[in-house]
């Protein structure tokens, strides 16, 4: 893996990243198959460090997510990630109406799921007899090749739309990305608060950019930016992964002398600052990709 620039990714900021450590690129993302059915559906969702837009693509596409925020540092992924959402756009079939919330692809032989009523005031009456997603792979690949993208409709809001009763958003208006140091800089989407935060595979680089006060810093804003009852969905680097990773810049090497917070005291910090216990749902990759998956649920008041 290389950065993208051909520099050294001293953030994690490889290009690739998805395609490198997947068996099968394109195949769903093994850590979303681990979290409770309903989390995703019809969710505000934020994926921080979401390099080329893999997962906030997925959830967006195929998990019914309500709005997915992807995020990264690095503005190259960034444009990487506007490109996929209008590949997987170019190989969707095309729909028919987005007024009423879809129901979610089922991921192998798994029963449809139920719509959850997850906040009354923005519930979709009917949603349960919701037609299904569009198909992902309608158009084969070849089609895009030949023609190029397909370009992308303006977001209609479907005729029940008002200002008091949020449309439903369907792929691909449903997912959008931005560029930004979350560690330390707002975005205008965390105004409205989130009912899940992403953090896969993040924490060892702010860590070692950071330092101790900046990753404390980085749970303090997941905290405060996920709603009353939201949940924290984290996959932390194991500490003997750092190793490799502070080699990459003489920065890095210098900050890891300094880092007395390991990824086995993260809980006792999370707990702290106000998240019940972590809920240890697996660890589903492989080799030095293989990562406990978490999750964390901020209190209800
Ligand atoms: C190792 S990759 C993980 C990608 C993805 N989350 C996953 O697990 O599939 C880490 C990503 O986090 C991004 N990143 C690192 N520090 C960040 C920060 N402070 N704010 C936003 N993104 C950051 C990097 O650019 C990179 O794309």
């Amino acid at each position: 893996m290389t950065s993208v620039s051909g520099s050294v990714p001293t953030h994690g900021n490889y290009h690739n990243y998805h395609g490198y450590h997947s068996r099968h690129p394109g195949a769903h993302d093994p850590r979303l198959e681990l979290l409770p059915s309903e989390l995703l559906l019809d969710a505000r969702i934020l994926d921080i460090g979401c390099n080329e837009g893999w997962v906030s693509c997925e959830i967006a596409q195929l998990r019914a997510a309500r709005r997915v925020v992807g995020v990264d540092i690095d503005d190259v992924l960034v444009r990487m990630a506007w490109k996929r959402r209008r590949m997987l756009w170019s190989h969707q079939e095309p729909s028919h109406s987005a007024s009423s919330t879809p129901t979610p692809h089922t991921v192998d032989n798994e029963p449809p799921k139920k719509k959850r009523k997850r906040n009354a005031g923005n519930s979709t009456p009917g949603a349960s007899k919701a037609p299904p997603l569009p198909r992902p792979d309608y158009f084969p690949a070849s089609c895009q090749h030949m023609l190029g993208p397909l370009p992308i409709p303006p977001n209609d809001p479907g005729p029940n739309h008002s200002e008091s009763s949020a449309s439903p958003q369907t792929f691909p208006h449903n997912v959008s990305f931005r560029r930004a140091d979350w560690v330390n800089e707002v975005i205008p989407e965390d105004a409205g608060g989130y009912d899940v935060i992403l953090a896969f595979s993040i924490s060892k680089w702010i860590h070692l950019n950071q330092g101790d006060e900046g990753l404390r810093r980085f749970f303090q804003r997941v905290h405060d930016a996920l709603v009353p009852g939201g949940t924290f969905v984290f996959e932390p680097q194991q500490w003997d992964s750092y190793t490799k990773a502070r080699k990459l810049h003489p920065t890095l090497q210098e900050n890891a002398k300094n880092l007395e917070m390991h990824p086995d005291g993260f809980e006792d910090v999370l707990r702290e600052i106000g998240f019940g216990p972590a809920k240890q749902l697996g660890a589903p990759g492989q080799g030095r990709f293989k990562r406990p998956v978490e999750l964390y649920v901020k209190s209800k008041v």
